[in-house]
C-alpha cells in the first residue's frame, strides 16, 4: 500500500482541517496517509519519499511560518529533485503571493507542484477545497 506524508503547520486549524481531506483522498486510493505537524517531522523520511504533501497558511508578509516551515523546507530544498509535491494553506487576507512563491521555489528544487498549483482557500475549507484537496491526495496516493 503507498504511503503519503502530509507534513503541514497551522496555527488556528484551517490549515491542519485541509490536511485532514488530503488524507482522505489519500485513503479513497487506497493508500494510507500519515498526518504530520511540522515540528514532528522526519526529513529524512521525505527524502526517501517519491511523493508527499506539504501545508502552510499565509503567514508574515505573504510568508511560510517562520518558526518551524520555513526551517523546515530550507532543509528539503536541494533535497527534493524528481519528487512530486502536492500544496496547501489557507490565507486571510493577501493575493496568495505565498504560494506563488512556494510553488516557484518548488519548481527550482526540481520537484513538480502535483495539479501545477498549491491548493489554497480563504479561511476554513469549502465545499468545493475539500473535493479539490481528496482530488490531491488521490494523485499523492496514485504517485507515491
Ligand atoms: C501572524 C500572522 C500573519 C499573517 N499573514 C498573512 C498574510 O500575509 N497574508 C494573508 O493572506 N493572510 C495572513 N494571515 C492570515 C492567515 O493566513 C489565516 O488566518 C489562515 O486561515 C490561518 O491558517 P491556520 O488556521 O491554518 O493557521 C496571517 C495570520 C497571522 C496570525
Amino acid at each position: 500500500m503507498s504511503k503519503v506524508s502530509i507534513v503541514f503547520w497551522s496555527g488556528t486549524g484551517n490549515t491542519a482541517a485541509m490536511a485532514q481531506s488530503v488524507a482522505d483522498g489519500v485513503k479513497d486510493a487506497g493508500g494510507e496517509a500519515e498526518l504530520i505537524p511540522v515540528g514532528s517531522a522526519d526529513i529524512e523520511s521525505l527524502k526517501s519519499a517519491k511523493a508527499f504533501a506539504l501545508g502552510c497558511p499565509s503567514m508574515g508578509a505573504e510568508q511560510l511560518e517562520e518558526s518551524e516551515m520555513e526551517p523546515f523546507m530550507s532543509d528539503l530544498d536541494g533535497a527534493i529533485g524528481g519528487k512530486q509535491i502536492g500544496l496547501f494553506g489557507s490565507y486571510g487576507w493577501g493575493n496568495q503571493e505565498w504560494m506563488r512563491d512556494w510553488e516557484s521555489r518548488i519548481s527550482a528544487d526540481g520537484a513538480t507542484v502535483v495539479n501545477g498549483e498549491g491548493v489554497t482557500v480563504l479561511g476554513a475549507p469549502t465545499d468545493d477545497t475539500i473535493e479539490a484537496l481528496k482530488d490531491l491526495g488521490r494523485t499523492l496516493a496514485r504517485n507515491a
